[in-house]
């Protein structure tokens, strides 16, 4: 990031623009502009060797590059992998691991990869996913490949933007061991989610925002600058960028 960080979105407004779109996706150079109180902000990306922020990916995952231009390749032929792994940043997935243990109850809003792999780990996984198509894919997936009894710890639900959030509100307070929000902004805002998921999460237990550098979830992070921030800088699976992964414990 080249300037000083301007003022959070207030709304999911942020636009990418590329000059040269060929050139640019390929160098990583381009803008990242949105409207706000104060105007038009924006900052300018030169590179794909950072994340949004400027933070280096750590060596742990530059050391992983090529499992990660696996996934990339399996995930356009199979959108859930053979082996799920969520798409996290890999420092983020190997922390997730250390902390992890079978009974765990997940709370998770954007489903996937990682619905999948947390069945597995032996978790309650609550998921809050926009798309039914991807809803049934996921629970086929997980009929077919897990089995009846982590398919009884899945609790699939399928709803976006303000009922998403009713859900999640509607939840018992410090009920669950890990809160991973990772939706698509256009259908429920990951703002929202942060601010009616941090009262869920037990004390001691963790929240979990993917792509907390991008713009679009500053005022996410924000929302949880009165605890201390762990944050992942590297790459993710299935993600062809440099971006980040921030906990906080509650
Ligand atoms: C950032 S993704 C969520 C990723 C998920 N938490 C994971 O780590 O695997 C946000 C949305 O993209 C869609 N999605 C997730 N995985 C996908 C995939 N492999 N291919 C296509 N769409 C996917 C789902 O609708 C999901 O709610």
């Amino acid at each position: 990031m080249s300037n000083q960080k301007p003022n959070a979105p207030e709304q999911n407004n942020v636009q990418t623009f590329y000059e040269h779109p060929a050139l640019d996706r390929l160098t990583g150079h381009y803008t990242v502009e949105w409207e706000n109180s104060d105007g038009t902000q924006q900052i300018k990306v030169h590179n794909r060797i950072t994340d949004l922020e400027g933070h280096a990916p750590s060596l742990f995952s530059l050391m992983r590059l090529p499992k990660v231009v696996k996934s990339y390749r399996d995930a356009k032929r199979h959108p859930i992998l053979p082996e799920p792994v969520p798409f996290l940043v890999l420092d983020a997935i190997e922390f997730l691991e250390q902390k992890l243990e079978p009974g765990m109850r997940v709370l998770e809003i954007g489903g996937g990869n990682s619905t999948l792999w947390f069945l597995a780990q032996g978790c309650e996984v609550h998921t809050i996913e926009h798309s039914p198509d991807w809803a049934e894919h996921m629970r086929g997936f997980a009929e077919e490949r897990l089995g009846s009894e982590a398919c009884e710890r899945m609790h699939l639900h399928v709803e976006q933007g303000e009922d998403a959030i009713a859900h999640i509100e509607s939840l018992d307070e410090q009920s669950f061991d890990i809160v991973l929000v990772d939706c698509m902004n256009e259908f429920t805002w990951r703002k929202d989610c942060v601010r009616a998921g941090r009262s869920k999460v037990k004390p001691g237990g963790w929240m979990c925002l993917d792509n907390s550098d991008h713009p679009n979830n500053w005022n996410a992070a924000e929302l949880m600058l009165d605890k201390e921030r762990i944050r992942f800088t590297g790459w993710a699976p299935m993600c062809s960028v440099v971006t980040q992964t921030s906990f906080w414990q509650m």
